[in-house]
């Protein structure tokens, strides 16, 4: 008898919004239709115990593979390490989760991105900036300056300074948080495109435009629409998700001088159903097949 083939679906141990859940439960429908009996977990069950110098996990027993969509570093590198197979891998998911982290990784690689430097860091909560620091920043990146949060996503921590009592105020704000500067896009003000690649191919894209906010973010009131990529996109994207071993992503891209494409961010764990909506791709259907023929060869 054929031996059953067994997934897992973890999700982050404190998740609450449908769209997540729904995204889980998608993954398990198209998983189960390619014959994969699926269960979702919340990552709540100390899957991961270190003992005696190893790594105990009931995971690896039960279950073929898990798609982790969490961002949970130390649990995604510890099931890896007791030899459970991640879609995405730990390495990609800790690469992207940080921006700064993210556009390290991708340098001298011939990929195109807004000019960045990452945020000093500080571990004291009275430290003081220096002029000469808010100085440095203002040369080297000029207004508008883009801040980031390296860990952020729905916009949430991405904000704009126009002048110099805006960027002081955010150093301030940011100071103990990991954070970068980066040059403001201006012909991509307020707009995007989003790209979904899974087993490097880029199968879906969407442009995303808002009338009220420099980002383009759905989730602040972005409008998303289908979009034909160009093809030199495409490969950048392709290549990036090569670069990076990313089975699956969600690629951010800003528009550059004569539409010039620059990578924004990356994301592991990008959200589909928004995607899935505009342009009738059935995203997670790519991503069971794809996993599917990785783990199966079928
Ligand atoms: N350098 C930039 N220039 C212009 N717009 C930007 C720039 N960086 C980000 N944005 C806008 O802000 C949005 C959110 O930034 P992003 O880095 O993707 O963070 P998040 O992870 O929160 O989505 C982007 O989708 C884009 O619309
Ligand atoms: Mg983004």
């Amino acid at each position: 008898m054929e031996k059953e083939k067994r997934a897992l679906v973890l999700i982050n141990a404190y998740l609450q919004s449908e769209s997540q859940f729904s995204q889980a439960e998608r993954m398990k429908e198209e998983l189960e239709k390619l014959g994969v009996r699926t269960d979702i977990l919340r990552n709540d069950g100390f899957y991961a115990v270190v003992s005696d110098g190893k790594i105990k996990t009931e995971l690896v027993e039960k279950y073929d593979f898990c798609v982790y969509f969490d961002k949970d570093k130390y649990v995604s590198e510890a099931l890896e390490k007791a030899g459970l197979k991640l879609f995405n891998n730990h390495e990609a998911i800790r690469v992207c989760d940080d921006k700064m982290q993210t556009y390290i990784a991708l340098c001298g690689k011939n990929i195109p991105m807004p000019k960045t430097v990452s945020g000093l860091l500080c571990y004291h909560e009275n430290a003081t900036i220096r002029k000469q620091t808010v100085d440095k920043v203002e040369s080297l990146v000029g207004y508008p300056v883009i801040v980031k949060e390296c860990f952020g996503s729905q916009g949430k921590g991405v904000y704009m300074a126009k002048d110099r009592t805006e960027l002081v105020a955010l150093m301030k704000k940011l100071k103990c948080r990991p954070h970068l500067f980066q040059e403001t896009v201006k012909t991509s003000v307020g707009k995007d495109v989003r790209v979904i690649v899974v087993g490097g191919k880029a199968i879906a894209a969407m442009l995303r435009q808002s009338d009220t906010d420099f980002r383009s973010n759905i989730e602040l009131g972005g409008k998303g629409s289908a979009y034909s990529l160009p093809f030199q996109t495409q490969m950048l994207c392709e290549q990036i998700a090569e670069e990076l071993a990313l089975d699956y992503c969600g690629i951010d891209i800003l528009f550059g001088v004569g539409g010039k494409p620059l990578v924004c961010e990356v994301n592991s764990n990008a959200f589909f159903a928004g995607i899935e909506r505009v342009t009738g791709v059935n995203v997670a259907k790519a991503y069971a097949s794809h996993i599917c023929r990785q783990v199966y060869g079928v």
